[in-house]
């Protein structure tokens, strides 16, 4: 199969934005609307899950996280999952993420079953195909913000360069800064390009502007578009924030572990748009 970000130059000019590093992203103002994938317009998917049930405990302690769950996501979507605390989206994120595994159901990532596959396997495609955005940012304190985006270089099979990944998240002046030197918005930034600088193909995030106020958390949901517009990245966003639901091609509702009604956009929203 194809690995996503595998030629960004090449999707760059086919889709007539201007790559990264030659026109940084440190800039204040978010960009405007990322080129419409054109609705409607078939997708291979990358994703598909049937019936996935996930139980934590067993008896009277039994909590059921997802139940019922059936999807399908195409390559290049991006997805916004909203629902309440405790309604299962994070659950459903780690199931597609390769970080956790259904009780029941199948879960596949294009040829990969990931249902019942062992800890090796999960690994190995973790590594391979997803980048995490987590709402925390887990940066090494010890380490500057290239080493820290470098570190992953190492176990990647054809990871970008290092200042590429810098320079699309607009950090190319920091880049030899260490995390304590960096606001909020900056680590989070430091930590999508240490999710994207091995080229997965999805880039899972869970609640990345969670801990950001508005401005960075603006800056930092342009990052997540331009990476899903200009790389053709899968992005999977979860968020408890309505206003952000705008900015996807699909938004799907999760309520008390299931799919309670899912919405297409018909066209996406930049950061700039969007308000709340
Ligand atoms: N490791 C676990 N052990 C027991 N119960 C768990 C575990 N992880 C999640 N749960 C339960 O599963 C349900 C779904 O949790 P999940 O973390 O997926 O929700 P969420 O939608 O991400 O919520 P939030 O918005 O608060 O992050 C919750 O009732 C939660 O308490
Ligand atoms: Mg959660």
């Amino acid at each position: 199969m194809r690995k996503g970000l595998q030629n960004p130059a090449a999707q760059n000019q086919r889709r007539g934005a201007v790559p990264g590093p030659a026109q940084p992203m440190d800039m204040p103002e978010p960009s405007p609307a990322p080129p419409e994938p054109g609705a409607g317009a078939p997708r291979e998917t990358v994703f598909r899950a049937r019936g996935l049930r996930k139980t934590y405990g067993s008896g009277e302690v039994e909590v059921v996280a997802l139940r019922e769950v059936t999807l399908e996501i195409g390559r290049g979507e991006f997805v916004v999952l909203l629902g309440p605390s405790g309604s299962g989206k994070s659950t459903l994120l780690n199931i597609l993420g390769g970080l956790d595994v259904p009780t029941e159901g199948e879960v596949w990532f294009a040829e990969h079953r990931l249902d019942g596959a062992d800890e090796a396997a999960l690994t190995r495609y973790r590594r391979e195909h997803v980048g995490f955005v987590f709402q925390f940012y887990n940066l090494i304190p010890s380490l500057t913000v290239r080493e820290n985006v470098a570190l992953v270089t190492d176990i990647a099979e054809h990871p970008m360069d290092v200042d590429e990944a810098i320079g699309l998240v607009g950090l190319t002046p920091r880049r030899d800064h260490f995390p304590a030197q960096l606001s909020g918005g900056e680590q989070q930034r430091v930590a999508i390009a240490r999710a994207i600088v091995k080229r997965p193909d999805v880039l899972l995030c869970d609640e990345p502007t969670g801990a950001l106020d508005y401005v960075t958390g603006k800056l930092v949901l342009d990052v997540i578009a331009r990476i899903n517009a200009d790389f053709g990245t899968t992005a999977v966003v979860i968020t408890h924030n309505a206003a952000i639901a705008a900015m996807a091609d699909r938004v799907i509702h999760l309520g008390d572990g299931r799919i309670q009604r899912e919405e297409r956009n018909p066209r996406r929203a930049s950061a700039a748009e969007i308000s709340w």
